[in-house]
C-alpha cells in the first residue's frame, strides 16, 4: 500500500474516533501535532484576531494560561475569576459576555489544577445569543466525565492524548464547529502561528474540499498510530461505560481517603473531578 495513502486512512480513522469522543458530527475535526497545549493554541490563534476581545473563565491556572495565550498574540483577554475550586454561575457568565462582548468565551471542562468538573448546559446557547464562541478545554475529563460537544453547543473543543484516552502524549484532538470555521476562515490577517494555522490543517486532515493533501508539517506518526487504537478502545468500551468506569474509581478513592480521615477539596461530589482527586492539606501541615 502506498505510504501516503495509508497515512490517509489512519488520520480518517482517528477523526472518526474523535467524533465519537467529542459527540459530534463536525466535518473540522482532527488531531494537533503537539500535546494540549498546542491545541489550546491552536483555537485562540485562528479564530482571534489581534485586537479583537476574549473572556477567560479563570478557577485555576488553565484559564490563566489561556489568558496570557490571548495576550501574546494582541487580543484583549477580559477575565471571570474565582478562587480555585469555585466555578460560575450560567448568570455570572452572561453578565461578563454582556459587559465585554467577547469574539470567544474560555472555560475549562476538567480543572486538573482543583480537581473540578464544571457545568456546561447552558452556556453554548448565552454564547450564541450573544456571538461569541465557546472554547471548552476537556484535557483532563474527556471520556471520564460527561460531554456532548454538538448537544451542549461548544464551538471549539480539545482534549490531550495522554489523559483518559490513556494513548502516549504528544497528539490533541480538536473540533470546530460551523460558526468557529465561519469565524475563522474570513479573517482579515493571518494567523501568527504557520504551523497551527487551520487553512494548511484543514487540508492536511482532508477537511477542505480540494481534492488532494498537501505536505504541511511531519505529523508525529506513531503518536497518531497510538491514538488512533486509544480511540478505538474507547468506541468499543462506549464513552457511558467509561464515564461509570471512572466515576466508580474515583468514588472507592474519595471513599478511602475519607475513611483515613482526609478531607476532599472539592466538597460539592457533583463537581468532583473523576480523572483527578484533590485533597485539603490537613490543618499544621504546610
Ligand atoms: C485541563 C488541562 N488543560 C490543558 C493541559 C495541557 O496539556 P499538555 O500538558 O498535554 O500540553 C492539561 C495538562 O495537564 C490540563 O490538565
Amino acid at each position: 500500500m502506498h505510504t501516503e495513502m495509508f497515512g490517509a486512512y489512519i488520520m480518517d480513522d482517528i477523526k472518526k474516533g474523535v467524533q465519537y469522543a467529542f459527540q459530534t458530527s463536525n466535518n473540522m475535526t482532527l488531531a494537533m501535532s503537539g500535546s494540549g497545549h498546542t491545541a489550546m493554541e491552536c483555537a485562540v490563534f485562528n479564530v482571534v484576531e489581534p485586537g479583537e476581545s476574549v473572556l477567560v473563565a479563570i478557577n485555576g491556572i488553565w484559564g490563566e494560561r489561556v489568558a496570557e495565550i490571548a495576550e501574546r498574540m494582541g487580543a484583549k483577554a477580559q477575565t471571570l475569576v474565582k478562587t480555585p475550586g469555585g466555578h460560575f454561575t450560567n448568570e455570572e457568565i452572561e453578565q461578563a459576555l454582556a459587559k465585554h462582548k467577547p469574539v470567544l468565551f474560555f472555560l475549562t471542562h476538567g480543572e486538573s489544577s482543583a480537581g473540578l468538573v464544571h457545568p456546561i448546559d447552558g452556556i453554548g446557547d448565552m454564547c450564541r445569543k450573544y456571538n461569541c464562541l465557546f472554547l471548552v478545554d476537556s484535557v483532563a475529563s474527556l471520556g471520564a466525565a460527561p460531554l456532548l460537544m454538538d448537544q451542549q453547543n461548544i464551538d471549539i473543543l480539545y482534549t490531550g492524548s495522554q489523559k483518559a484516552l490513556n494513548a502516549p502524549p504528544g497528539t490533541a484532538p480538536i473540533s470546530f464547529g460551523e460558526r468557529a470555521c465561519h469565524k475563522m476562515f474570513n479573517r482579515k490577517t493571518k494567523p501568527v502561528s504557520y504551523l497551527l494555522d487551520m487553512t494548511h490543517l484543514s487540508n492536511y486532515w482532508g477537511n477542505d474540499s480540494k481534492p488532494d493533501r498537501i505536505y504541511h508539517h511531519t505529523g508525529p506518526v506513531s503518536g497518531f498510530f497510538a491514538l488512533r487504537e486509544s480511540l478505538a478502545i474507547l468506541a468499543e468500551t462506549g464513552l457511558e461505560n467509561s464515564w461509570r468506569h471512572h466515576n466508580e474509581v474515583a468514588e472507592y478513592l474519595w471513599k478511602g481517603l475519607e475513611d483515613l480521615g482526609l478531607n476532599l477539596f472539592i466538597k460539592d461530589r457533583d463537581l468532583r473531578l473523576p480523572s483527578v482527586t484533590t485533597i485539603a492539606i490537613p490543618e499544621g501541615y504546610n
